[in-house]
């Protein structure tokens, strides 16, 4: 029968390797526990309305890379394509604006889009993030962005940067746009016919087309930083100040602009010198008008998401060590229900312990423990089983003891301290 595979863009998550993502999930929780961030889980198929609302009927996500499909009764859902929209829908749905305090959530796990595979982007692929509600001032923004850099120190990544920008708000985007219009209509020859089309519906996306020319255009295209309101003016500086306080190092990108539409003001993404085209480990930014959108109060709203294949592809950290295993070689049933007995003890006791089972010979049994890196190999053989003892072979060391079954435990703890 021919082979199933998994479908394009989806990766296995094996040992190994899958302790490496349980190492980067610790590290998520642990450190932003630090910062007053609470978990959350929200649904991996959502209605679409949800993201076409969300995120913007005009962006490349909602055009071109959700898998929508409808269910049995005729609605139309929607893998998640990202997470910002859902924590959005889950508080205002939860009502958790008068619950939670403060409004800080992080987030891990898998999001979908019908992206063009390649390394570091995937269909199904994995995004820590965290979303802050209600809290406005730049220095916040400051905090948040301090927060994704140190974590991505804490993990040693080198050649990392960020960039800033201010994308401006609905006071002071209408009349910038307006100009941008203007300033492609006058170099519409050399635009893709994508961007074409976006003149009108969507300039700002113009910015983040690959094609050459339509990067040599946007270069000579006026830039919303210089085109901002006071309020906005004085959030961008209020987060540069913010950034120096807490001693993070950033560049202003002007084109920066990020491909989803509900960000407002601030705007950043962290890329790495060291993953190639896929460079960008994070973005994010504020979006002071999605709460409202989505049917929520006037609140404002700040976050970002990591890219963990990403992250991993970077991390050139070994995987964790493994805790040191017992394995317990066993031959007759009698033996192995003595095996039982002691393993029950070592497990209770904390212990990482695997009972062979298959009655194959000590040879066999042997082997299969220094295969799986065991400690120790147990022998409960028929002498052991005579005498209440236990043979111990420390499988690093080659050396070998007898115990009584009773002083196991006490004698690995004291081993292992
Ligand atoms: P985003 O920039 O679309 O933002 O995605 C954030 C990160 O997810 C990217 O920087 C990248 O590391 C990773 N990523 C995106 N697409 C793929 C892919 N196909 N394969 C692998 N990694 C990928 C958001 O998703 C926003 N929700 C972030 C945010 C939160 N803004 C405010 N709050």
């Amino acid at each position: 029968m021919s082979q199933i595979t998994a479908p394009r863009g989806t990766r296995d998550i094996v040992y190994p390797e899958v302790a490496r993502w349980q190492m980067l999930e610790e590290k998520v929780r642990a450190f932003y526990s630090r910062f007053l961030y609470r978990e959350i889980r929200t649904p991996m198929f959502e209605r679409s309305e949800l993201f076409q609302r969300g995120i913007g009927d005009a962006t490349e996500v909602v055009q071109k890379e959700m898998y929508t499909f409808e269910d049995k009764a005729g609605r139309s859902l929607t893998l998640r394509p990202e997470n910002t929209a859902s924590v959005v829908r889950a508080a205002i749905e939860g009502n958790l604006f008068d619950v939670v305090f403060p409004l800080r959530f992080f987030y891990i796990g898998p999001m979908f889009r019908y992206d063009k595979p390649q390394k570091g982007r995937y269909r199904q692929f994995h995004q820590f993030g965290v979303e802050v509600f209600r809290e406005d001032k730049p220095e916040l923004d400051a905090e948040v962005i301090y927060a994704a850099y140190a974590f991505l120190q804490e993990l040693h990544l080198r050649d990392i940067s960020l960039e800033i920008n201010s994308v401006g708000c609905e006071k002071c985007r209408p009349e910038y746009l307006e100009t941008l219009k203007l300033a492609a209509r006058k170099r519409e020859a050399d635009l893709c016919e994508d961007c074409r089309r976006k003149v009108d519906t969507n300039p700002l996306r113009i910015f983040d087309c690959k094609q050459p020319g339509c990067r040599e255009a946007s270069r000579g295209f006026p830039t919303i930083t210089s085109h901002l309101c006071d309020d906005c003016t004085e959030h961008f500086i209020g987060l540069k100040a913010g950034l120096d306080a807490y001693d993070v190092n950033f560049t202003v990108n002007e084109r920066m602009v990020r491909g989803l539409d509900y960000y407002t003001r601030t705007a950043f993404e962290i890329t790495s010198g060291q993953l190639g085209a896929q460079n960008a480990l994070l973005g994010g930014g504020r979006y002071n008008r999605l709460i409202r959108d989505l049917g929520g109060p006037d609140m404002s709203g700040i976050g970002f998401a990591a890219g963990m294949e990403r992250l991993l592809l970077h991390l050139d950290s070994p995987p964790p060590r493994e805790p040191r295993l017992c394995f317990l070689a066993c031959q007759s049933a009698e033996q192995r229900s003595l095996a039982m007995r002691v393993a029950r003890g070592l497990w209770e006791s904390g212990f990482h312990a695997y009972v062979d089972y298959s009655a194959a010979n000590l040879k066999k049994q042997f082997r299969r423990s220094d295969r799986m890196g065991a400690a120790y190999t147990l022998i409960l053989g028929e002498e052991e089983s005579a005498r209440g003892a236990v043979t111990v072979k420390d499988m690093e060391r080659q050396e070998q003891v007898r115990i009584s079954q009773q002083e196991l435990v006490q004698w690995l703890k004291q081993r292992d301290k």
